[in-house]
Formats: C-alpha cells, sequence, structure tokens
C-alpha cells in the first residue's frame, strides 16, 4: 500500500489559515488526490470533547493540564484518522499540529522546553511527523486587526484567541523560530496579501515539493 502525505498548516489565531487551508484541498483534490482535510483540537469524537474542555472557556486548565489535554487529543487523531488514511496512500491536510503545541503551549505559556517536554510531543504524534508544514507568516498587529474585525461581525473568540498580546507575541516568536529551525519542512508563506495571492503562494510551495 502506498504510503500518503501528511501537510500541516500553522499560524497564529487571524492568519486565514482555515480559509486557506479549504482551499488548498480543493486544489489537491481538483488534481485527482485523494485528500482527508482534518484539524486539531476536536476532529474525532473524544477530540471534541476534549476541545470542549480547552476552548470553551468553561473550564481553566493550568498550563501542564493544558499541554496533556492537547496530546490527548493529538494521539487519538493520529490513531483513529490520520494513520489510518495515510497508510491508505491518502493526502492528509490538517489544521494545526504539534507546531502549535511547541508555539502554545510550550512557548505561550512559558513551560521550559526542555528535552522531557521535547521527548512527550515526539511521544504524543504516535510515529506521525508533517512531510511539509505551511506557516502563514502574519504579524500579531495585523492578526489583531482581522481578529477585532470577525468579532464586531459576530464571530466568537475561543479562550486562547482572548489571551493578551504578549502570549501571542511569544507563539508568533515560537513560529518563526521554527521555521528557522526546519527550513525543509516548514513554508514560510506571506499571509499579509489578498486571498488570491496567498493561495497562490501556497500552490506553488506545494507544487515544488
Ligand atoms: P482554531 O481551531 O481556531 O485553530 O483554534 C484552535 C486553538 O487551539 C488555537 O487558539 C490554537 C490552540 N492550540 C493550542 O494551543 N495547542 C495545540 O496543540 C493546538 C493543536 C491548538
Amino acid at each position: 500500500m502506498s504510503k500518503g502525505k501528511l501537510i500541516t498548516f500553522e499560524g497564529g489565531d487571524g492568519s486565514g489559515k482555515t480559509t486557506q487551508l479549504s482551499r488548498t484541498v480543493a486544489w489537491l483534490k481538483a488534481q485527482g488526490k485523494d485528500v482527508l482535510q482534518t484539524f486539531e483540537p476536536g476532529d474525532t469524537p473524544l477530540g471534541k470533547a476534549l476541545r470542549h474542555i480547552l476552548l470553551s472557556g468553561e473550564f481553566v486548565p493550568v498550563a501542564q493540564t493544558e499541554l496533556l489535554l492537547f496530546l490527548a487529543d493529538r494521539a487519538q487523531h493520529v490513531r483513529e484518522v490520520i494513520q489510518p488514511a495515510l497508510d491508505a496512500g491518502k493526502w492528509v491536510v490538517c489544521d494545526r499540529y504539534s507546531d502549535s503545541t511547541l508555539a502554545y503551549q510550550l512557548a505561550g505559556r512559558k513551560l521550559t522546553d526542555n528535552a522531557e517536554l521535547r521527548a512527550m510531543l515526539k511521544w504524543a504524534e504516535c510515529g506521525v511527523s508533517p512531510d511539509a508544514t505551511i506557516w502563514l507568516d502574519l504579524s500579531v498587529e495585523d492578526a489583531a486587526i482581522r481578529m477585532a474585525s470577525r468579532q464586531a461581525g459576530g464571530e466568537a473568540a475561543n479562550r486562547l484567541d482572548n489571551e493578551k498580546q504578549d502570549f501571542h507575541q511569544s507563539v508568533y516568536a515560537a513560529f518563526d523560530k521554527i521555521a528557522k529551525e526546519n527550513p525543509e519542512r516548514v513554508q514560510r508563506i506571506n499571509a499579509n496579501q489578498d486571498i488570491d495571492a496567498v493561495q497562490a503562494d501556497i500552490q506553488r510551495v506545494l507544487s515544488a515539493l
């Protein structure tokens, strides 16, 4: 059986990630690829409950608990959804993965980025790491403007969207560091362009893979 590919999309809240991911999936399908679109956290029945716990605001987990719940969601997602799809030869396009955990929990929550936590992140991946990652690079200031206009339009913010600016700055700095440390895997896309231009850039880098 041919092995599929895992492509992850990463970026701060408001970077246009979800729109770009859907358009990318449509483009891959139009080329005849067998594609599975998925997301974290929450794309399994168990994950849906974890997503509610993590993001609804009903609970306020301490940083350690928050990390463990995101990792729990990931392990379930890999075993139940991602790995079977890859085994079936599909292209799996996933909205967020371990880079988000590095950025939001280790950097944003200021958990010590040490070998033990890195090993836990790897362990939760159950052996599945991305073949390519699209990072939608948008400054915290520009993302905040977009988020404010979305919320004015009635879109609800999640518990992490509502974190302070310095949390989002740490998240941004972490994504920037991840991109620099993994130049082969992580493709930085300038998200401060119109939707079509961003999509064209994504298609260009994926075509080159
Ligand atoms: P989203 O569905 O709008 O991308 O929201 C998911 C939120 O969860 C977003 O604020 C980022 C956050 N998140 C983490 O903090 N750690 C993680 O490991 C993942 C996958 C997401």
